[in-house]
């Protein structure tokens, strides 16, 4: 049988089945850290938008015909030599332009104006006057409003032909539009939440400067992908890794929607899922789930404990749970013969991470398990979700009716249980860990939905992940009359917005004692518990 090798980067660019008709804002990408959360606000007024960065060729944006530019933040200083920089062509295609901060001086640097380094930064929630209130960019925004400003460079002058629209104590200009060109620099940033009415300014930019009708919906989004992958897949065979994750098992959905049966999905229980999890999933995806679809459960659990024996160094645990996948979705692959399509759970951060979108390119050194395969027998890749952001796929996956506790499942790694149990991993830690971690949501949901019966919101404290890991550490306690000598199990919750920084969630401490409670009546082998109170940095949100 012939097998491919598959290259990553490859089939990332290889990538097509877009509806190229769509109406479209691009974003042009400067390198600075909310480009994403521009994308975002944009798709959240249902306009459809993509990342590409500064250096992307002028020819190519032009050919993809949108409806308008939003220039983006960034680090630099525009008036230095090797700065980023943009063709002055690009203001004058007629197509509407918003600049954000670096954008902004930007598009004032290169068309005339003048940016200058002021004295002092001005950072953090700023009032903004608004000279101009019948701008189309401020319709219906308040005269006085609080916008999120972080800059050190100022727009002193403005370019020929602009006008100042708005402005701040400390900053000329907030805001310089040239309403015919419909040319718009923003000094501060609307994406921000800080910034009270941004979403109304990004909400006026689309629809009311560059006329989009705003019909990027989710329900639309299903519909159209089902039509496409049903024309792209023909009467072929599709082969997909699901691992209960969010994306695959969405991705799983929208297939099998569109094929049926011409679709077949592997699951590979590995004996390091949460408790009860394989079960789960094979209830949505198995022959007695909602979806119409071939489904093979792998149980490797064994298979995994025994390759994990002995093994104490995290990166050689991580090593072997993804090596291990692949070798057994190879051997699963091979059992089904050639496959015309591989499918992958790929979303939109993805591809604007790889390097292949923005400029912002952060390379994520953690993989999921299922990673790709090396050796597959298939013709051509298909990604039905790499146009979504994450809280876009989960409407997808409401839309499809795939279970609200699957698809609002807070994050897992894909070595899972495998980095949360410090040291070897055997059936008997995992037993421990899972249950202990079982526990430990349960009180936690329990706490949470309490709070919001009573309130009507979640809590503060609502952490954004929270598990249960099993430290390597055993103590003596007393249980009864009876000397232990047992494991510790620390309990793990943080608060975070991007997962590269985080607190840990100040989880009100009766709910911590009854956590306590239950573990240690509850698990066998459990003597002590610990609450994590390290934040990241130093500390990782995983333990390993
Ligand atoms: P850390 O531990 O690096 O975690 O602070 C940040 C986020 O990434 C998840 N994580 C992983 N996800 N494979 C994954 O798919 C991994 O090896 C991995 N390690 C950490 C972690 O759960 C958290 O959300």
């Amino acid at each position: 049988m012939k097998m491919k090798r598959l290259d990553h980067r490859f089939i990332i660019q290889k990538l097509g089945g877009r509806l190229v008709n769509r109406e479209k804002i691009i974003v042009i990408d400067f390198g600075g850290q909310y480009n994403q959360l521009v994308a975002r606000r944009v798709r959240e007024c249902n306009v459809y938008c993509e990342i590409y960065s500064y250096k992307t060729d002028l020819e190519k944006i032009k050919a993809m015909n949108p409806k308008g530019i939003i220039l983006t933040g960034g680090p630099n200083s525009c008036y230095e030599a090797d700065s980023p920089t943009c063709n002055k062509e690009l203001f004058e295609l007629g197509i509407p332009v918003l600049g954000l901060c670096y954008g902004a001086q930007l598009m004032m640097h290169v068309l005339g104006g003048k940016v200058e380094k002021a004295d002092v930064s001005e950072y953090g929630k700023t009032e903004v006057l608004v000279d101009k209130t019948d701008s189309k960019i401020f319709k219906d925004v308040s005269d006085k409003t609080i916008c999120w400003m972080s800059h050190t460079d100022y727009i002193s002058q403005v370019a020929p032909g602009f006008e100042i629209a708005a402005h701040t104590a400390d900053c000329p200009v907030a805001t310089a539009q040239n309403e015919e060109k419909k040319l718009y620099a923003i000094q501060f940033h609307p994406e921000v939440l800080h910034t009270a009415e941004g979403t109304k300014m990004i909400n006026n930019f689309v629809k009311n400067v560059c006329g989009c009708k705003g019909d990027w919906k989710m329900d639309a989004f299903v519909e159209n992908t089902i039509k496409e992958i049903r024309e792209k897949v023909g009467d072929g065979k599709v082969l997909l890794a699901l691992s209960g994750g969010v994306d695959s098992s969405v991705a799983a959905g929208l297939l099998s929607r569109a094929i049926g049966k011409q679709l077949t999905c592997v699951f590979v229980d590995h004996g390091l899922l949460r408790k009860d999890e394989g079960d789960e999933v094979e209830g949505v995806f198995g022959p007695n789930g909602q979806f119409d679809l071939n489904f093979i459960r792998v149980n490797a659990q064994e298979r995994y404990y025994k390759k994990l024996a002995g093994v104490t160094e995290p990166e050689a645990k991580r090593k072997i749970i993804g090596e291990e996948f692949i070798r057994i979705f190879e051997e699963e692959a091979k059992k089904i013969g050639a496959v015309d399509f591989l499918a992958q759970g790929t979303i939109y951060p993805d591809v604007v991470e790889s390097g292949l979108g923005g400029e912002s390119a952060v390379i994520k050194s953690h993989h999921n398990v299922g990673g790709l395969p090396d050796f597959v027998d298939f013709k051509e890749i298909i990604e039905p979700l790499r146009d979504l952001f994450k809280d876009e796929v989960r409407k997808a996956g409401l839309e499809l009716g795939i279970p609200e506790k699957l698809v609002f499942r807070q994050p897992f790694p894909g070595p899972g249980l495998g980095i949360r149990i410090i040291g070897e991993v055997n059936a008997e830690k995992v037993r421990i860990v899972q249950d202990a971690d079982y526990i430990y949501r349960d009180e936690v949901d329990k706490a949470v939905a309490a709070y919001k019966a009573e309130h009507g919101t979640a809590p503060s404290w609502m952490p954004n992940q929270y598990f249960a890991a099993l430290t390597n550490m055993r103590s003596v306690g007393v249980m009864g009359d009876e000397r232990t000598y047992d494991y510790a199990v620390a309990l793990r919750a943080v608060n975070t917005v991007d997962f590269m920084t985080a607190e840990a969630a100040e989880i009100p401490f009766a709910v911590l004692q009854s956590v306590m409670s239950r573990i240690i009546n509850e698990v066998r082998g459990v003597n002590r518990v610990f609450y994590d109170l390290t934040s990241k940095p130093p500390g990782t949100i995983e333990f390993e």
